[in-house]
């Protein structure tokens, strides 16, 4: 494996350009592959079973195209599949997310945490595990956010039906004394401005996006295929979904242009479009 194969990185869509974001922030000279499995989006409402497929024909997509490590970079493709990814790739090193109970238990001072996630995540092993491990003490206050993944797909990080989806999932939170949020998908940090509004200054909000390009530039060094510092670093995106629609919204989330590119799905591998 060689230190100059990009990092291959996935979500259902656009929320993993959250964490792809702070990855370029901290490693800016690392190649990346984007995969935004926008042909299935939202994961969130689906089975784990079937989450656990997309993932694995991504995963397989990526490896093929040389990606040196995967970030999972959404947390319920992480709930469904992480454990199966890593005993399916034994020699492919995997980061995933799990909602940051740890951190936000930690901090609380009011012992009252809100978690926003999806049902898939929720549903899954690890989310029960972390609950388990690092909740103790702690009033957990969870909602689904039915439809912001969607609105945020769209673009619409502020509009009307976006702040009415985080106002409804907050209000029973912020009445019940919550004074931490943890977003539980990679898709809510796009929507920060508009929670830090409606909970105001005395409520902070984690966002994991930061913690996992560490835990990313950690493995690259560990596994001694970290590129060290040096020119800026292309990144391919790839969807299952719209090129055009991806490619307008990546200077919007992002901060940066990039070329899209098109793939299609037979079975269970996924396929470059030509042309
Ligand atoms: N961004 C995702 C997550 O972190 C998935 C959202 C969805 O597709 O429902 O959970």
């Amino acid at each position: 494996m060689r230190s100059d194969y990009p990092i291959g990185v996935f979500d259902s869509g656009v929320g993993g350009l959250s964490v792809l974001r702070a990855m370029r922030d901290l490693m800016p000279e690392e190649p990346v592959l984007y995969f935004a499995d926008q042909g299935h989006v939202p994961y969130g409402p689906r089975p784990l079973e079937q989450v656990r497929g997309f993932s694995e024909a991504v995963t397989r997509f990526l490896l093929g195209k040389g990606a040196k490590l995967i970030v999972v970079a959404c947390n319920t493709a992480s709930a469904a599949a992480l454990h199966h990814l890593r005993q399916t790739f034994p020699e492919t090193s995997f980061v995933g997310m799990e909602p940051a109970v740890k951190p936000a238990a930690e901090r609380t001072k009011t012992g009252k945490v809100g978690v926003l996630a999806t049902p898939a995540t929720f549903q899954g092993a690890l989310y029960a595990s972390v609950v388990e491990r690092f909740a103790n003490g702690v009033q957990l206050f969870q909602d689904t956010c039915p439809g912001l993944v969607g609105r945020i797909e769209q673009g619409d990080l502020d509009g009307e039906a976006t702040r009415r989806i985080i106002e409804s999932a907050l209000r029973p939170m912020l009445d019940g004394g919550i004074d931490t949020v943890v977003l539980g998908c990679t898709h809510y940090p796009f929507v920060i401005p508009l929670i830090e509004q409606i909970a105001g200054e005395n409520v902070r909000v984690i966002d994991p996006a930061p913690a996992v390009a560490r835990q990313a530039k950690r493995l690259l060094e560990a596994g001694g295929i970290k590129l060290p510092p040096g020119k800026r670093g292309g990144v391919r995106y790839y969807t299952s979904g719209a090129a055009a629609g991806l490619q307008s919204l990546l200077p919007k989330l992002l901060g940066e242009n990039g070329a899209v590119q098109s793939v299609s799905w037979d079975e269970q591998t996924v396929m470059v479009l030509e042309g």
